[in-house]
């Protein structure tokens, strides 16, 4: 049975809004990204609150948003990469039953932000250290918080949601 909310999560770069947008005109769902409501509902970007408020004002509102979106139903939600490093948040994904972590391989994460100038923790000397790095760091979570696992590697976003598809039907 089609499940009334899906959540997507998984590293910058992995094509969370792209597929979760997909997938949503797919199945005539709406779409929503947590980053962006909290552009929306703040009037600032992601970039500003992490001046402003730093990482943990962010993932504060974050994890508000996360509250507000993980049950909407007939709903694709895109999550930040960071999502899970809250323990609060990852008790609440794990008692959601369509968690789909979109994995893809350290080349395509780098490829796929090379020209990135919003993201916050990528405006650092060398990205694909910084990428590295917080995958080791996230990736347990990622499959612990998961009901699914996808890898997106050398598929196009088609392709990709074709498979998301099928685990639901
Ligand atoms: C972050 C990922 C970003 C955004 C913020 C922090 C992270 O979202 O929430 O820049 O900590 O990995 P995307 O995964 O959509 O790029």
């Amino acid at each position: 049975m089609l499940p009334s909310t899906i959540i997507l999560v998984g590293p910058m770069g992995a094509g969370k809004s792209t597929i979760g947008r997909l997938l949503a005109a797919k199945f005539g769902y709406e779409f929503l990204d947590t980053d962006h409501v909290i552009e929306e509902k703040t009037g600032a970007d992601i970039s500003w609150i992490f001046d402003v408020e730093g990482e943990e004002g962010f993932r504060e509102r974050e994890a508000q948003t996360l509250r507000e979106l993980g049950t909407q139903a007939r709903t694709v939600v895109a999550t930040g990469g960071g999502i899970v490093v809250r323990e609060e948040n990852r008790d609440f994904l794990k008692k959601q039953t369509a968690v789909v972590y979109l994995k893809a391989s350290i080349a395509q994460l780098v490829a796929r932000t090379s020209k990135d100038k919003k993201r916050p923790l990528l405006q650092v000397q060398n990205p694909e250290e910084k990428i590295k790095a917080l995958v080791a760091e996230r990736e347990p979570y990622y499959l612990d918080v998961a009901n699914f696992i996808i890898e997106t590697g050398g598929h196009s976003p088609r392709s990709t949601v074709q498979s998301i598809v099928k685990l639901f039907s």
